[in-house]
């Protein structure tokens, strides 16, 4: 006899088994590079058709502050960027930039933006790495430019990694690192300013690109005037184990009940974005100087912040010969370890040579927000040592 189940146990169970079998065959998509690429880096989500971004008035900003312009990576991609002056620079040059020909363009070397950058003998720079989905006005991304741009000396250049926004091409891990390199040497090579007046600032994927490329370039003997990672994650496989897409989709915290399953899971993530070998290889290959911060907002719902516990460990290992014990390591941290407040703390660990990492945990700010906050700015003078003494009551070594 067929067993006839009531019509309440039937939705019963369908309410159980839909949801878990719509969620097994994402996974199983996910799985296939093409579709995989798509979900994380989430580059065809834009507002491109919704307003136009070589239209920065839009945004917040002056007449001719910013220059949109393209790149070419060796790899023959075109990669769209924005030089971003800063305000106090702009007023002096106010007549000559408010004139310049709106939109890109066609030969960024021709400008006078160019000429403003290349003429200024205190230029710095912020190289701006976004995080993933969305262009290079998605978002809190301009207000974010905003505040380095419109009371600081600094110049902002940020750029739309390939496949994004109007750059071409599709992204991978080499590339986008490739994309960060190519902006990297245009800003020695063609506007002429010293790699210690560039701070590379990431935020959530751009930590990562971040990571890549300045292990490349400390690898060649190029070192920065700093690094300044926010809501950043130790490797792409291990942080999709707390990641929530937009904060509340998890992505593989669901198969965390089953740590074999979340281990194939976690194989079949192509690009791994080691971030916290990176980092630790990086410390292990600087010579002379090197200012590393690591920021991240408690009530970050995407990345979880201990996260960025994970990179600091890595990073501080690389400060020791033989490396820091496991068992005392917390002991070791929290000597460096600032406490204003439960849900906050601020860790400073100098080293030789001339070595300063720093990692803050502020309480609010979550994912995104956070770029806009003061602890990303302050890090970002930090790197070029405007703070006077490094802030540390306790830097007992
Ligand atoms: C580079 O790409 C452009 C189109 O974006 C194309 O016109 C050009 O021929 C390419 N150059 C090389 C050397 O492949
Ligand atoms: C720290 O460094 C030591 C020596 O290089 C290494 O054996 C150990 O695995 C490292 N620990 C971490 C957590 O990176």
């Amino acid at each position: 006899m067929p067993v006839a189940l009531s019509p309440i146990l039937r939705t019963a169970i369908w309410a159980v088994v839909a949801p878990f079998g719509f969620y097994c065959s994402l996974l199983a998509l996910g799985s296939i590079p093409f579709f995989q690429r798509h979900l994380l880096y989430l580059h065809r989500v834009n507002g491109l058709w919704l307003r136009d971004i070589n239209e920065p008035e839009l945004f917040g900003f002056a007449k001719g502050q910013v220059t949109p312009f393209f790149l070419t990576t060796p790899d023959n991609e075109s990669i769209y960027s924005w030089h971003i002056t800063p305000l106090p620079l702009y007023l002096q040059n106010e007549e000559a930039l408010a004139s310049q020909e709106p939109g890109v363009a066609p030969d960024i070397t021709a400008t006078e933006s160019f000429r403003v950058l290349k003429g200024d003998p205190k230029a710095r720079i912020v190289i701006y790495l976004h995080g993933n989905a969305g262009d290079i006005a998605q978002a809190h991304r301009p207000d974010s430019y905003h505040v380095l741009t419109d009371a600081s000396p600094y110049h902002v250049i940020a750029l739309d990694y390939r496949g994004f926004g109007y750059s071409t091409g599709t992204p991978s891990e080499p590339g986008l690192i490739q994309d960060a390199a190519t902006l990297i040497d245009w800003v020695i090579n063609v506007a002429g300013i010293p790699p210690d007046r560039i701070v590379l600032l990431g935020q959530s994927l751009g930590t990562a690109v971040a990571s890549g490329v300045a292990e490349r370039y400390a690898a060649e003997g190029v070192e920065f005037g700093g690094i300044v990672l926010v809501a950043g994650f130790s490797s792409l496989p291990t942080m999709l184990g707390g990641y929530r897409m937009g904060g509340v989709i998890p992505v593989l915290g669901p198969l965390r009940a089953w740590p074999s399953l979340l281990r194939v899971a976690e194989g079949v993530i192509w690009e791994k974005w080691p971030s916290a070998q990176r980092l630790e290889r990086l410390v292990r290959l600087t010579k002379t100087r090197l200012r590393l911060s690591l920021v991240a907002a408690k009530d970050d719902a995407d990345i979880p912040w201990v996260e960025s516990d994970k990179l600091f460990r890595a990073a501080a290992n690389a400060t020791v010969d033989g490396g820091l014990e496991e068992e005392s390591f917390a002991a070791w941290k929290e000597e460096r370890t600032i406490r204003n407040r439960d849900d906050a703390f601020v860790t400073t660990l100098t080293a030789e040579p001339n070595i300063v990492i720093r990692q803050e945990l502020f309480p609010y700010g979550g994912h995104n927000a956070i770029m806009g906050h003061a602890p990303v700015a302050l890090a970002v003078m930090r790197c070029f040592d405007l703070g006077g003494t490094v802030y540390t009551e306790k830097t007992s070594k």
